[in-house]
This record gives C-alpha cells, sequence and structure tokens, in this order.
C-alpha cells in the first residue's frame, strides 16, 4: 500500500503521545509506575468545574445537538471577550474571537493562514509541537536553543538574529514542556523587536506574527505574573494571535472548547479555513462554556483551588528533587512558575560502568529501577543528550509521592 502523499509519509508522530502510549501497555499488565508523561489531568484529581458539567448536560437536555455558527455561538465569543478583559487585560470583540474544538485546531489554523512553503517560523526548543505545525506547513524552521540559565524560555537577545524577514515567532507561556514564564521586561524586549521588524519592512508586505500560546495563562504561581504582548505594547495587537482554551485552566481536556483572538482580517481567514476542516466546538459544549465563564464567582473559587492543587504538587516535586540533589545526586529542578509543569535534571549518564551511557538509557533506567516515568526535553525538540525533563503533575496522586521519592533515591544510590 501507498505511497501516500509527502505530508502523510514524512509526519512524525508525538513524540509524548508516543511515550505515553508505551507506559499505558505496561500499566494495562500490571506493572505499577509513577506516570507524569502526559500533560493532562487525573479527572478523580482534577475534575472540570461543576457548574462546567451541569452546564453541558442541560445543554444536551435543551436540544443543543446542531451545527454552531462557523466562528463560534456569539454569547461564547461575549463570554471569552469578559475573561480576557478581566483576566489577561486585552479588548476583543467578539468579530476578533474564533472558536474550535481546542487549541491545536487553531493553532494549525493559525499557521496555514499565516505561513507559506518557504516562509521561516522561529521558535524555541524545547517547546510543544511547534516543530510538527511547522513542518505540515512546508515552513522553515529557525530554532533558538535554550538554556537552565533562562529557564529554556527564549530571551530578546537570543530570538533577534532569527527574526529578519521571518513570517511567525511562537512564544509560550507559561511554557510547555518548561512550566517557566516569560517575565514583563522581556517579552516588552521582544515586542520590541517584532515592531521593529515589522516598521521595517515595505507597505504591503507580509508582516512579522507572533503566535502567542497562554493555554496555561491563568496557571501562575508565588510571585509569577502572566504577561502578554497586547498588554505591554498594545501596538502589538495588529500582530498577535492568541491560542487559549478551557482545555488546561479548567482541567477540560477532553471537552474540547478553545479560543483565539487576533485582528479581525485574519480571524476571518482561520474561520473560512475552518469551515473546511469542521473543527468546531461542540454546540452544547459552546453553550455551557458561554453560560459558565461569566459566572465570576464560581470561575474564581475553582481556579483558586486548581491552582492550589496544581501548586501544591509542583513543590513537593521541586523540594524532593532539591532534597537529593543537597544528598550529591546528580538531579536539580527549576523552581515552578506556572502550568502543570515541573523542569528536573536527571543527570545520570556515564555515573557508573555498568548504569545508564546515553540519555535514551537514562530515561528508560528510571522507567525500569524507580519506575519514574517523565517526558525526555529531547522529546520536544531539544538535543538527544539533553539531561532535562517535564515532570506533569495533573495525574499525581500527593499521597504516592514519598513510595516515588524513595524507589528514585533507591535507584539513584546504585548508580554512586
Ligand atoms: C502549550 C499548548 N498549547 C496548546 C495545546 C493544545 O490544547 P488542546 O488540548 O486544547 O488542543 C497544548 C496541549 O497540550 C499545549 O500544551
Amino acid at each position: 500500500m501507498g505511497p501516500y502523499s509527502q505530508l502523510a509519509e514524512n509526519l512524525v508522530g508525538s513524540e509524548i503521545v508516543r511515550l505515553g502510549n508505551i507506559i499505558a501497555d505496561r500499566v494495562r499488565n500490571g506493572e505499577s509506575i509513577f506516570n507524569f508523561t502526559i500533560g493532562d489531568f487525573n479527572p478523580r484529581l482534577f475534575p472540570i468545574p461543576e457548574g462546567l458539567k451541569t452546564a453541558i448536560e442541560q445543554a444536551y437536555e435543551e436540544g443543543y445537538t446542531n451545527y454552531p455558527s462557523a466562528d463560534g455561538i456569539l454569547p461564547l465569543r461575549e463570554a471569552v471577550s469578559s475573561f480576557v478583559q478581566k483576566h489577561y487585560h486585552v479588548d476583543y470583540a467578539p468579530n476578533e474571537i474564533q472558536i474550535a474544538s481546542g487549541g491545536r485546531p487553531l493553532i494549525y489554523s493559525v499557521f496555514r493562514s499565516l505561513v507559506d512553503p518557504g516562509d521561516r517560523v522561529v521558535y524555541a526548543v524545547p517547546s510543544w509541537n511547534n516543530n510538527h505545525y511547522t513542518f505540515m506547513n512546508g515552513g522553515e524552521h529557525s530554532v533558538v536553543e535554550t538554556t537552565a540559565e533562562t529557564a529554556f524560555m527564549p530571551t530578546a537577545g537570543t530570538l533577534q538574529p532569527h527574526l529578519k524577514g521571518a513570517t511567525l515567532l511562537c512564544l509560550c507561556t507559561p511554557q510547555n514542556p518548561t512550566g517557566t514564564t516569560l517575565g514583563r521586561t522581556e517579552l516588552e524586549a521582544i515586542c520590541d523587536l517584532v515592531l521593529a521588524e515589522n516598521a521595517r519592512r515595505p507597505e504591503g508586505a507580509k508582516k512579522l506574527h507572533v503566535l502567542f500560546d497562554q493555554m496555561y495563562g491563568v496557571l501562575t504561581y508565588g510571585d509569577t505574573v502572566h504577561y502578554n504582548p497586547v498588554e505591554v505594547r498594545p501596538e502589538m495587537k495588529d500582530y498577535t494571535v492568541f491560542i487559549d482554551g478551557i482545555s488546561k485552566c479548567f482541567a477540560a481536556t477532553g471537552v474540547r472548547v478553545g479560543w483565539a483572538l487576533g485582528p479581525a482580517p485574519l480571524i476571518a481567514k482561520i474561520k473560512a479555513l475552518l469551515t473546511h476542516i469542521g473543527a468546531w466546538a461542540p454546540m452544547a459544549e459552546q453553550v455551557a462554556t458561554a453560560r459558565y465563564l461569566v459566572q465570576e464567582a464560581a470561575v474564581e473559587s475553582y481556579l483558586d483551588c486548581l491552582k492550589t492543587g496544581l501548586h501544591e504538587r509542583l513543590q513537593q516535586m521541586y523540594d524532593g528533587i532539591q532534597q537529593l540533589k543537597s544528598k550529591g545526586h546528580p538531579v536539580d529542578a527549576i523552581h515552578p512558575q506556572g502550568g502543570l509543569y515541573l523542569t528536573a535534571k536527571f543527570d545520570l549518564s556515564g555515573r557508573s560502568a555498568d548504569g545508564p551511557q546515553s540519555q535514551a538509557a537514562v530515561t528508560d533506567y528510571l522507567l525500569n529501577e524507580a519506575k519514574l516515568a517523565v517526558t525526555p526535553f529531547y522529546a520536544f525538540g531539544a538535543s538527544r543528550n539533553d539531561p532535562w525533563y517535564r515532570i506533569s503533575v495533573g495525574t499525581c496522586d500527593l499521597k504516592t509521592l514519598p513510595q516515588m521519592f524513595s524507589q528514585l533515591e533507591a535507584a539513584l544510590e546504585k548508580l554512586r
């Protein structure tokens, strides 16, 4: 059979999903594994808001089972408009908002609407799926390697050499996979580069746009504040497309409601494209999300509870790793700032003659010896020998952490 299209033949599946499936198979076969690989929630630990759940049931009861409008039902776009004004201090009218079935179809549509084959797409690694979207659109990859010194975030300095002539700059904060964020000053400096680059381009030339993925935007902890380009530089509104939705901020990954915010003419193109793709959010979920998002007190109390639960897990994970580090083990972690993720280092390769001798072997060693499943940064485009990992805490049962750390410590001791 085949060959099929160049795209189908060359598409690389998600490494994260592949690793997740391997672990799921082992769990099905009876193995007990601490699985922190998938950027999702255990619904028993983190259910969706009760008010959203009942609103979905009610919407089906009321017969909302037909096609939604192509850009998303108006009450939902109005509710999103109020939500982003309150949480992100930006003004978006309903015709600057597009609804779809989660963030993915919107990211795909943004790429499709902006990037022609050969156009340059700038993104940092490690990062989530920018490599795949760039490939699917025939874009030229302009990759910025990041390091622990900047908490694996790009900076104005590292991005600058890549922006001349580029079509799209992908930013994500709080970032998947690192759980770290872009501070205000850095974001301002990046926006200034984008504005300067666009000012240089001749009238009528394609502009440099920013795909600003804030899927985890309300999930920040401690002193960390989430900033966005339009808030810090209002002129950025012409060149920014936000990706956002309920998947992570309301633990609703399977409910499938996302939104993009952007300049009205670009949103109109995305709407037209999605008409053919058909990746609308289901009608009843749109009605329910519209009704839920405007219940400000319920939303606030849900977000407080979700953030407290996630922060507690991230902090305990961080403290546990720091404790192992203080005992002389070659591990480390970056203080959690946002999202569901902790960035942790397991620099175990070549530590003992019969221990793991490559980073892929370290990943297997952690899984086999400590029953700890975490996602290597090389699954997010970083180099194959990068010792850093993503630990996702949405599935973490706090009660199991002492056992997990004791197994991890025993596995580390073996390499002394
Ligand atoms: C940074 C980021 N953006 C977008 C998405 C896509 O979200 P959705 O599940 O709504 O398609 C994800 C999902 O993991 C993500 O981590």
